[in-house]
């Protein structure tokens, strides 16, 4: 049977401050489609999954947000967790909780904050990826062309064999320094990881169980308390690793393979981003609001909340100008990797 996780507990502080702790990007309609990100996940994975084998992961705090945005997933499948402790705690606890059900599941695994523009590929190379991972112990991430040395992904080298639909990888790298982004990027061999992964559930806990054995030792016990599955989570989870899935176990992982697949996927996880999936004007600007003038500027991104205010912009390139009830924000573009250490010192000052 083929179920499906959508991971939704980050806080997205690299796209502060219209995506806060209290209210996330996934759950907010950051393009202005009518659907936040997280139903527009939804809505793509339903058409393969059923709605009752279709899970959400994510902080406490969100549950009930969650719930209101996906009426239509099952109450008991929209799970909370204490801490953030990052992906691969989830993905553990989610596979284990999958395999109670079945454990001859396949579960897709998906972020709840991306944009897909070709959803017919997006389904096509799920349901290969499916078929794979039912037939072999693999474990299967979705690759995408890369177009520019981003350090905010993982980068895939694969070996190449001509005329297949899935390679082996040869490594995999999350989160390069520029310098090595770059190389990779000219050396033409390689994709970005979407972060999108299918496995069975015997595949990802066995490989739990080869590199982050200690935790896969913390869930265990879990089987033999007699506090019942929230309280042993609770117990747990101040003690787990905080670690990527993409750290923690595709790195190391020696049975990794990769579907390339055009999708016109971006994860707007950044305001540039956001900045190239959005209208501009005919100098570049990214202004959505009227009351927001420019003048001898262009490349810019403006994002003004509150429709009252009028803004003026004159002698601006390529910066994100913010502005929220709470919060104003002027940075240069080719610095929106550093918002969440603005986010951490601001945390710090109070
Ligand atoms: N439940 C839960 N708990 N979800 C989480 C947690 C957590 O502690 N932390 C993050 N998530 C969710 C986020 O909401 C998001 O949907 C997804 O997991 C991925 O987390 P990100 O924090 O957005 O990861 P990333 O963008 O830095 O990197 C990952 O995605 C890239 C592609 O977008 C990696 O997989 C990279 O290798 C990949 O290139
Ligand atoms: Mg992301």
């Amino acid at each position: 049977d083929q179920y499906c996780v959508i991971m939704a507990g980050g806080i997205g502080s690299r796209f502060w401050p219209m995506s806060t702790q209290k209210f996330p990007k996934q759950f907010q309609d950051i393009l202005g489609v009518g659907r936040t990100m997280i139903q527009q996940t939804y809505d793509r994975i339903r058409k393969i999954v059923p709605d009752e084998n279709i899970f959400v992961i994510t902080n406490k705090e969100y549950v009930s947000l969650s719930h209101q945005q996906l009426p239509e997933i099952p109450e008991q499948n929209i799970v909370g967790e204490p801490l953030a402790k990052n992906t691969a705690a989830c993905n553990l606890y989610m596979a284990n909780k999958i395999a109670e059900i079945n454990p001859d599941a396949q579960m897709i695994v998906l972020p709840a904050d991306h944009l897909i523009l070709r959803e017919e590929v997006f389904l096509e190379k799920a349901s290969l990826a499916f078929e794979i991972a039912s037939k072999n112990d693999y474990l299967i991430t979705l690759g995408i062309t890369p177009t520019r040395p981003d350090t905010g992904y993982g980068y895939i080298q694969f070996v190449d064999k001509k005329g297949s639909e899935y390679f082996k990888i040869k490594t995999f790298t999350e989160k390069p320094i520029l310098e090595i982004a770059k190389s990779f990027l000219e050396s033409g061999d390689f994709l970005w990881n979407a972060g999108i992964f299918v496995w069975s559930v015997k595949s990802i806990l066995s490989a739990f169980d080869k590199y982050l054995p200690e935790m896969t030792q913390q869930f265990m016990a879990c089987e033999y308390n007699a506090d019942g599955e929230e309280g042993c989570i609770e117990l747990i989870y101040p003690k787990l690793q905080k670690i990527s899935i993409d750290n923690g176990i595709l790195e190391k992982a020696k049975n990794v393979y990769v579907i390339p697949s055009d999708l016109g996927w971006s994860d707007l996880g950044t305001w540039t981003s956001v900045y190239e999936n959005t209208e501009k004007d005919e100098n570049q600007n990214a202004v959505k609001q009227k009351h927001v003038l420019t003048y001898h500027s262009s490349g810019n991104i403006v994002h003004i909340k509150n429709s009252n205010k009028a803004v003026v912009i004159d002698g601006l390139k390529d910066y994100i100008v913010v502005d929220t009830d709470k919060v104003l924000m002027i940075c240069p573009r080719e610095h929106d990797q550093l918002i969440k250490d603005y986010v951490l010192d601001l945390k710090n000052l109070k």
